[in-house]
């Protein structure tokens, strides 16, 4: 027998059971993205490798999975969709109207090292706003994100959008001597805070920043509630910082968040930075509260980054949010619903008493069965039956599977008077139906059709 071939390392296969779950998600996503006035966009899965180098930064780039095409080119699978919708809005950055609101929910691939949250193929939500420099635009974004992980039925309780500025922490950074063209090493480094021991990141904090403040006591300032108490924090580690102006973006978010009704999802937190290299002022991400998990989601605003592909200047914000995360939160809760498909037809076959078939061959279903089933689908009711000719019960027990919730039963009565037996599951009644009647006017003995 030949060996068999597994599944790629970090990747999912998604069974019936499994996709269910899946396209709830995407649902919830799509739905609340449409009602806050997003349009869905897409793109290849194939990018340039250089749109990833110029501006994603590091840690992407080693994950990307590469190839190179036959003209000697080198391509790379999307580890991220930002680039890509930095690169269509440039090539037709003329003629689109503003503002741009733009989601869309494309696979992303990463060769990171699978573990816990974190898998090598995944779904990943991003919904973005261009041409908006106000606050409101970032307000707008948290909201999407919030709106989103509340649709799936999740609450203040489980989850927390923290939210900090790069303009501050920039700020921070210059005030204890990190130069402004190192800023991206010390992002870096505090991204990993909660992924790694503090001894290692004190160690590269201190291989990368020789003599400048010890990182343990900048994690430390950085873990402050709120915008006064960073300010006293951080005037005893470095007394020449200054009034923090970059403060007033976060002041001025917060006020959009309270008027948005989400301030109770959200909370101020320094020690988010974020990872990727184009952010430059509000970054934020998604927690779950016990901190058990990595983030649900993460974004930011990210001004230069049509510059940086082509374009001509214009501002963004948006986020993105995997569906790896989302699931373990949501099953770790038990908050994944039962999502098996019920309320269809199932037609059963007992002309001949269950055993006689169609004229052609004795095994398969009559005629009438037939052309019931084509003409309910043809009206949009998932409709099911038996391939096989079988004995009722075993028919019935396949009905149930299905979770049908009318039974049709088609039987020499048919043949003879043009006639089917009815059966309305939930009720547990049954009644003599016109078969020309159900094919003319099923709603009327079915109700509305589901699929
Ligand atoms: P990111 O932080 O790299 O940001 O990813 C955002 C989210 O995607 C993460 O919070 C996580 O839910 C999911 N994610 C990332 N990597 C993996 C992985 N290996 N396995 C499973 N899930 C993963 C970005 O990608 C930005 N482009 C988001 C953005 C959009 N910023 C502005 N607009």
């Amino acid at each position: 027998m030949a060996q068999s071939i597994p599944a790629v390392k970090g990747t999912r296969d998604f069974y019936p059971e499994d996709h269910a779950p899946l396209q709830w998600i995407l649902d919830a996503w799509r739905r609340v993205s449409l009602r806050h006035g997003f349009d869905e966009f897409d793109g290849p899965t194939l990018e340039h490798t250089e749109l990833y180098t110029r501006k994603s930064g590091d840690e992407i780039v080693e994950q990307l999975f590469t190839l190179t095409d036959r003209g000697g080119r080198s391509l790379a699978m999307r580890p991220e969709m930002t680039p890509t919708l930095a690169r269509m809005v440039a090539a037709r950055q003329g003629s689109l109207p503003r503002p741009i609101k733009w989601f869309c929910m494309p696979r992303m691939y990463r060769g990171e090292r699978p573990q816990r949250g974190r898998l090598r193929e995944f779904h990943q939500w991003n919904v973005d706003i261009l041409g908006v420099s106000g606050v409101l635009a970032d307000a707008e974004c948290i909201l999407v994100a919030v709106e989103g992980l509340r649709e799936l039925g999740l609450t203040a309780d489980d989850f927390a959008i923290h939210i900090s500025d790069r303009r501050l922490v920039a700020e921070i950074l210059t005030a204890i001597g990190v130069e402004l063209e190192r800023h991206a090493i010390a992002y870096g480094i505090l991204d990993k805070a909660s992924k790694m021991p503090i001894e290692e990141l004190s160690r590269r904090w201190g291989e990368a920043f020789p003599g400048i403040l010890a990182f343990d006591k900048l994690w430390a300032a950085l873990s402050a509630a709120d915008v006064g108490e960073l300010s006293g924090r951080l005037r005893e580690v470095a007394p020449q910082l200054g009034g923090l102006t970059g403060a007033a973006g976060l002041t001025a978010l917060m006020g959009a968040l309270t008027s948005l009704n989400i301030i109770e999802y959200c909370k101020l937190d320094l020690q988010v930075v974020r990872g990727l290299a184009y952010y430059t002022g509000v970054v934020f991400e998604a927690y779950d509260r016990r901190r058990a998990l990595r983030a649900i989601c993460g974004g930011g605003r990210y001004d230069d980054l049509l510059a940086m592909v082509g374009g001509k200047p214009l501002t963004g914000v948006g986020f993105g949010m995997g569906d790896v995360v989302l699931f373990e939160l949501l099953s770790d809760l038990k908050r994944v619903p039962a999502l098996a498909a019920s309320g269809g037809v199932f037609v059963v076959d007992i002309v001949g008493g269950g055993t006689g078939g169609a004229a052609a061959d004795e095994s398969l279903p009559s005629n009438e069965l037939l052309r019931i089933v084509a003409a309910l689908r043809r009206a949009g009711y998932r409709t099911e039956f038996s391939y096989q000719r079988q004995a009722v019960g075993k028919q019935m027990a396949k009905a149930s599977e299905k979770k049908a919730g009318h039974v049709v039963f088609v039987s020499d009565k048919s043949r003879e008077q043009g006639s089917v037996e009815l059966k309305d599951m939930a009720a547990g009644t049954q009644r003599d139906v016109a078969m020309a009647d159900l094919i003319a006017r099923p709603a009327e003995f079915l109700g509305a059709p589901k699929c």
